[in-house]
């Protein structure tokens, strides 16, 4: 069982070190809980998926203690730098633009050109921050299809043998989700309606806010947005052997020969190591110039779901 402790400093010391470790720490913010890992660490924001039992990677909020911090991950359009102006500290999740070298694991946004961030406004959270030096992927820290946590306790019940720590903070002041805006164009639009009501964000903004035509709260399945990276290869499934031109990606030991371009997601066939390299090595084996990606089989329990869901979706014709 995870110990549920009062986040003194002592104990947010702990949990920076856990986190730091690759471990998940629960945290409370102004929303709701958190589940926190290390978002620069692939293995970490892994198991986020792997503990929550998510059968899709869903991109993640990523946790910074400033804009200063924000800017190094991501690109920030002067509206961006408005909103945040406004409302950091706070319920606010951005999502812009990823710059090119961020430390961010591809993991944390599912592979995705795009990166969703938020200053939490909560001194544990900031504490937190501040102890870990490094950004924190942070979901909602609930089991998949469970409602979010408020508490200490609902956090300890849902996910209590799956978390390392979960710092007690007693409840979260807002209850609701933070309010999501895509703050790439001139025109923001509401992915997600939360704890910033939408007539606050257009009274700062002086205009109203885009609604978002995907269905709403819904580009958690990452494959419904328009722009989820998909590779410009071609992706063919179950592969047992290697064709000529074409690039593996592997599974396991039982390695085919291959002369081509080759990359193994995890060797000892973990599948949390092969989550945690999936998209960085699509990416790679794309820029391959190979025509072909050929995957090997992938086992579908626990985070293998979801490595399927997303290599079925990279297969579909298009
Ligand atoms: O209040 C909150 O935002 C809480 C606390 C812990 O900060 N976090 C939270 O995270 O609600 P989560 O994972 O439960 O919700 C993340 C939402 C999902 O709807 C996801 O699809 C969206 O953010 N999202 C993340 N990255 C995105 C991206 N690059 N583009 C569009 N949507 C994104
Ligand atoms: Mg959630």
């Amino acid at each position: 069982m995870a110990v549920v402790k009062t986040a003194s400093e002592e104990a947010i010391a702990a949990a920076a070190a856990l986190l730091r470790q690759g471990r998940l720490v629960a945290f409370p913010t102004e929303t709701v809980y958190g589940l926190g890992a290390d978002a620069t660490n692939g293995e970490a924001v892994a198991a986020i998926f792997e503990a929550k039992g998510r059968p899709r990677f869903n991109p993640l909020i990523v946790h910074v203690p400033g804009i200063d911090e924000a800017q190094m991950h991501a690109q920030m359009p002067p509206l961006a730098v408005t909103l945040a102006q406004a409302f950091w500290p706070g319920p606010l999740t951005l999502v812009l633009d990823r710059r090119e070298g961020s430390p961010l694991s591809d993991l944390v946004s599912a592979g995705l050109g795009t990166l969703a961030i938020r200053v939490p406004d909560h001194p544990i959270a900031q504490a937190l921050l501040a102890a870990t030096q490094r950004p924190l992927a942070a979901p909602s820290a609930n089991r998949s299809g469970r409602v979010s946590p408020t508490r200490a306790e609902h956090v300890a019940s849902d996910l209590g043998d799956r978390v390392a720590m979960i710092l007690d903070g007693g409840p979260t002041a807002h209850g609701l989700e933070s309010t999501i805006i895509d703050a790439r164009a001139s025109e923001p639009v509401l992915l997600r309606a939360g704890a910033v009501p939408s007539e606050t964000i257009e009274a700062v903004l002086g205009c109203k806010l885009k609604r978002s035509t995907a269905a709403k709260e819904r580009p958690n399945a990452p494959g419904q947005l328009e722009s989820h990276y998909a590779p410009r290869a071609r992706v063919r499934l179950q592969a047992r052997d290697v064709e000529n031109g074409e690039a593996l990606l592997a599974f396991g030991s039982d390695v085919p020969d291959t002369t081509g371009p080759v990359i193994n997601l995890s060797p000892s066939g973990d599948l949390i190591e092969a989550a945690s390299k999936l998209f960085a090595a699509l990416r790679q084996l794309d820029a391959s110039g190979a025509e072909t990606i050929a995957v090997m089989p992938i086992p579908s329990q626990g985070l293998g779901e979801a490595i399927n869901d997303r290599l079925q979706r990279a297969a579909a014709p298009r």
